[in-house]
């Protein structure tokens, strides 16, 4: 009873506590201010979300025309046996010995943390994260009755090594997020979970083509496991969803046997990106954020107090030159309620020349929301 929901007609029951906790994604709350902004004409720069504006690879598409079945017909439900075979080749490639066995195609890197995240934990467990995280876990925990359990930590090596111990000595579950694999810079290079020895069954890879091709669109992750039960629960779960999306599975598999010339290039161009974008920063005062040593993400700590209102006061009261900017709100990025009021999460996925804009009207921004 006490779920009923009253309203003036009639009375019907109220929604699960799982939907009433479910968050909004705070990359994509500010998505209607965004648009009303752009109904005025004025341009918005997206920092707010990891949408590349790289190319995904043209064999990607060229793939896909090709396709010549007449019926578009369910798949299997680990994903096509082709793409299977690719993922399997891609980490031999980088040293990790895995089968066909190991790898389960799922729907994006998203299902493949829903999957993981319900493989291993039943309502009211707790699954410790480093934050600030990717905002999306919160949403996942919330629809399996998970508690995130916020630890703080910039993942230095040192640490690493102690989750490592921590999981092999208290034989938990490591669930290992791995979609920026590639995007490492200043020479250095990332150890995969799976490459850790003693632990292997504990381990459950999480991994997409999202950004690695930048098919953010294209929805095809993978699940990766050397746990036979696992792999099994994965079974059931992967058959009540029927299959992964089938063009784009085609697609994947052109794109991994490109893999080799078209990612290099990429991986110097974000480089590039984030020493341009600390540069820029410097010249902001008050603005200050950890040079990040991967992927295309960083914290801003801005001279506001509430960070959460000066990103909508940038869309609805605010633009310089007919431009704007859009930034997420950082307090999603962690699950302890007090942190990130005062920082945004921004994304240098642009181009230079747009990102130099992007900082221009956030310079702007701030020195007009400091006088308002
Ligand atoms: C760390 C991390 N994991 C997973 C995902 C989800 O990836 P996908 O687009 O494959 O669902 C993202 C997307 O931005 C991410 O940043």
């Amino acid at each position: 009873m006490e779920r009923r929901e009253e309203n003036s007609k009639t009375k019907f029951l109220g929604l699960s506590r799982r939907a009433e906790q479910m968050p909004y994604s705070p990359i994509r709350k500010l998505a209607p201010l965004a648009d009303d902004a752009k109904k005025r004409g004025v341009e918005v720069f997206h920092l707010n979300i990891g949408q590349p504006d790289i190319k995904t690879p043209k064999e990607f598409f060229d793939a896909i025309i090709s396709y010549q079945e007449d019926v578009l017909r369910y798949g299997p439900s680990g994903g096509l046996l082709d793409l299977r075979l690719a993922v399997v080749k891609y980490y031999r490639e980088l040293g990790i010995d895995i089968d066909l066995d190991n790898v389960w195609i799922t729907t994006g890197g998203s299902e493949a943390i829903i999957f993981a995240m319900m493989a291993v934990c039943d309502a009211g467990d707790e699954i410790i994260v480093f934050e600030p995280f990717y905002t999306n876990y919160n949403g996942f925990a919330a629809m399996a009755n998970v508690k995130l359990v916020p630890v703080t930590t910039n993942l230095s090596e040192e640490e690493m090594f102690i989750i490592y111990k921590l999981c092999k000595e208290h034989g938990l579950f490591l669930l290992s997020d791995e979609v920026y694999r590639e995007f490492v810079y200043d020479g250095k290079s990332q150890v995969s979970a799976l490459s850790l020895p003693e632990i292997e069954e504990q381990v459950i890879l999480m991994d997409s083509i999202s950004k690695r091709f930048s098919a953010c669109g294209a929805r095809v992750g993978c699940l990766v496991s050397r746990n036979k039960k696992i792999m099994d629960a994965l079974l059931r779960f992967g058959q009540a969803r029927l299959c992964p999306p089938t063009l784009e599975q085609i697609g994947a598999v052109a794109a991994y046997r490109h893999i080799e010339q078209y990612i290099k290039p990429i991986i110097k161009e974000y480089e590039e990106r984030r020493n341009f974008l600390f540069e820029r920063l410097r010249e902001i005062p008050g603005v200050y954020g950890h040079k990040p040593e991967g992927a295309f993400y960083t914290v801003l700590r801005l001279p506001v107090s509430d960070a959460d209102h000066f990103c909508q006061w940038l869309l609805t009261d605010f633009e310089y030159n007919k431009k704007t900017v859009m930034l997420a709100p950082a307090n999603g990025f962690y699950s302890s309620p007090d942190k990130g009021k005062d920082e945004v999460r921004i994304a240098y996925v642009l181009n230079r020349d747009d990102l130099a804009q992007a900082l221009e009207v956030l310079k702007k921004g701030l020195d007009a929301y400091r006088v308002k």
